[in-house]
């Protein structure tokens, strides 16, 4: 299954398509299975139907944890690194993992959860994070981690989405210098939420919680009373394994489902390769486990992997901005695993921070999230890897499950900017508009795949059709993935960004239609529309066009804090535009459809040429807004 030469590359890339049930077979048998399956794949992408490993059985926490007792049971398996430096490390081993993950599957099922049930999880970055994901697995009950950064409302639509009947949280989280509620917060999405009957909560900051008789009991308390003994669930390969939920270009972020057997092989497969993982090693993944690059690559791949993973609960910037490399020193890591909204915000601080920390055990050091501009892959590349440790940038999507397109650290030649090759069984094309594949070197067009891999998304939560509708209709035949992407004349890939209307902000995927509809929830907005921008440091920034009523009794800069406040009730902090713009209104077709381009344009500063304005209902409107300030809001 390990890749060590460029030839050993293109070998597996080769037989990968040739044959690929044989090829996924062969990498499948490393690991621990109940039963064999019957069959390697079946699959359609039109329906979509993806299965694979059909009628294997097996237990995702088996092969992370059991599996590795008999030779690394006191081997690190979670290093966590607190907010706060002074505060001690926890190490839990294997052993130690291994225990209180059945422990609280334990709890888990005194208190209700059956195979099948879905448990919301929203909790700080703590090792009992990666205890209740585990434990959720550990007997078939699926779970759908709901990141730290989202509102009540985010948390409730989630819930009630997956009709969850347990939460897990805790009192509060710790975030450089502030406390963040954590189980307030859930109390407050709670009440909406008729499914929920229980609420675990875990003591970490000390924060005063309310704790409602009947429904919410605490961690500690629970854990005293059960045993270290629970037998794993047996789970077919396709049983779901967890749902985790992502903004498109429409509505409400959808639950992406990923199962068993197909995520459990591809993760661990690409984290061994593509970081060129070697036994003893240290990875420190800087993403929270609430996305899914902490489920695919603090968690999972890591874990069935037998490696080591570091969690860190705090900030880059706290106490200062040479955080990550103190870390780094301090247990001596050896892949390093962040994103270029991270690398560009500590490159804005200077080298003083860097400096005085020894970064000599990095040996591997990757990128995720978004495009990475040359300016931070050289500054990365020089200062932190010493121009000696490859970097790898892997292009990938929550829906993939794991990393599609990136280099193999140390030998696949790198290029800045690009995520250059296909993994090994990943197929990917280029489309124009009409859906007509791309050929050759040199060109660019919208990234599809027309074979799937293990990893891939089997269907979004509660609706098959919207699954179908947002990734397989666009080019019938053909996964879309929503991204822009050049292929250059050595056959790399350089991925351009999203071509639908969804923005990365610092990494974080925000549908616009979706901050739209949080302002507009705000009393005083009549209209609003939203477009990305380039930001220095967020990569885009959100700027947002509102119509508003005329209010007399306030000034536009409280409005203006108004609106980010609402949205950040209704979504989360994350979703707060950047610039607010007041306009009469938007430039709209006659058919009434908001011209997005031209908003785009006026929004990156670009206002020399906007394209035919002459379909506009009325082009009065361009003009008004392109003489508008751009203000930026601070709140
Ligand atoms: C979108 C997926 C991959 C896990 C974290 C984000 C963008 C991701 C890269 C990269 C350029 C990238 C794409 C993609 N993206 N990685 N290396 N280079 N763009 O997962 O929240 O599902 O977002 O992030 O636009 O579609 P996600």
């Amino acid at each position: 299954m390990r890749i060590r030469t460029f030839d050993q590359y293109q070998e597996a890339y080769r037989h990968s398509v040739e044959d690929p049930e044989g090829f996924w077979a062969e990498i499948a048998q490393e690991f621990q299975w109940r039963k064999p399956w019957k069959r390697v794949l079946q699959w359609n992408f039109e329906e979509p139907n993806v299965k694979w490993f059909i009628g294997g059985k097996l237990n995702i926490t088996e092969n992370c944890l059991d599996r590795h007792l008999k030779d690394k049971a006191d081997q690190p398996a979670i290093i966590w690194e607190p907010n706060d430096p002074t505060e001690p490390t926890v190490t839990l081993t294997y052993r130690m993992l291994y225990d209180q993950v059945c422990r609280f599957a334990n709890v888990l099922k005194r208190n209700g959860v059956k195979k099948g049930d879905r448990v919301c999880i929203y909790m700080p970055m703590v090792p009992e994070l990666a205890v209740a994901v585990l434990a959720c697995a550990r007997i078939g009950a699926i779970h759908s981690v709901v990141f730290g950064g989202f509102s009540a409302q985010s948390i409730a639509d989630r819930i009630n989405d997956a009709q969850c009947s347990v939460v897990i949280t805790s009192d509060g989280a710790n975030r450089g210098n502030k406390q963040i509620p954590m189980k307030d917060t859930v109390d407050d999405a709670l009440i909406g939420c008729p499914s929920v009957k229980k609420v675990i909560v875990l003591t970490h900051t000390r924060t005063a919680v309310a704790m409602l008789k009947g429904r919410d009991v605490w961690w500690e308390t629970e854990m005293k009373q059960v045993t270290a003994e629970c037998e794993a669930e047996e789970m077919d390969a396709e049983d779901m394994l967890f749902i985790l939920y992502t903004s498109g270009s429409t509505g409400k972020p959808k639950g992406v489902v990923h199962t068993c057997g197909g995520y459990m092989v591809y993760t661990a497969y690409t984290f061994q390769n593509v970081f060129q993982y070697e036994p003893g090693d240290v990875h420190f993944c800087t993403a929270d486990i609430g996305w899914i690059t902490g489920h695919s690559y603090i968690l999972y791949g890591p874990l069935a992997s037998g490696a080591t993973s570091l969690m860190f609960e705090g900030v880059p910037t706290w106490p200062d901005a040479g955080r990550f490399w103190d870390i780094v020193d301090k247990h001596k890591v050896n892949i390093l695993y962040t994103a270029p909204t991270a690398i560009r915000s500590l490159m804005g601080f200077g080298l003083d921070y860097v400096k005085g920390h020894d970064l000599s055990s990095l040996r591997i050091l990757g990128s995720v999230g978004e495009p990475i501009n040359e300016e931070a892959w050289h500054w990365y590349d020089d200062n932190i890897g010493k121009n000696r440790c490859p970097i790898v940038d892997t292009w990938w999507q929550t829906e993939t499950g794991g990393m599609l397109i990136t280099p193999i650290a140390g030998i696949t030649k790198t290029k800045p900017g690009y995520a250059t090759l296909p993994l090994p069984g990943v197929q990917p094309l280029l489309v124009d508009e009409a859906g007509k594949e791309i050929e050759g070197n040199g060109v660019s067009g919208n990234l599809c795949m027309k074979f799937p891999w293990p990893g891939i998304l089997r269907t979004t939560y509660g609706d098959h059709e919207r699954c179908r509708q947002t990734y397989f209709s666009a080019y019938p035949g053909l996964y879309f993935t929503g991204d822009g992407c050049l292929r250059d004349e050595d056959g790399y890939y350089r991925i351009t960004g999203r071509v639908d209307d969804v923005l990365n902000v610092s990494g974080h995927r925000i549908g616009t239609a979706e901050v739209e509809n949080a302002i507009n929830m705000h009393t005083g907005v009549i209209e609003s529309a939203v477009v990305g921008y380039p930001h220095d440091i967020k990569g885009q920034g959100i700027y947002a066009y509102v119509i508003a009523e005329n209010d007399t009794d306030h000034d536009v800069d409280l409005v203006r804090r108004d609106i980010l406040a609402t949205v950040s009730r209704i979504i989360g902090p994350i979703a707060k535009p950047d610039k607010i713009q007041f306009v009469s209104g938007l430039p709209k077709t006659r058919s009434g459809k908001i011209m997005r381009r031209i908003l785009r344009k006026i929004a990156e500063g670009d206002t020399s040429n906007l394209g035919d304005t002459t379909t506009l209902l009325d082009p009065a409107v361009v003009e008004e807004i392109k003489a508008g300030a751009l203000v930026e809001v601070k709140a």
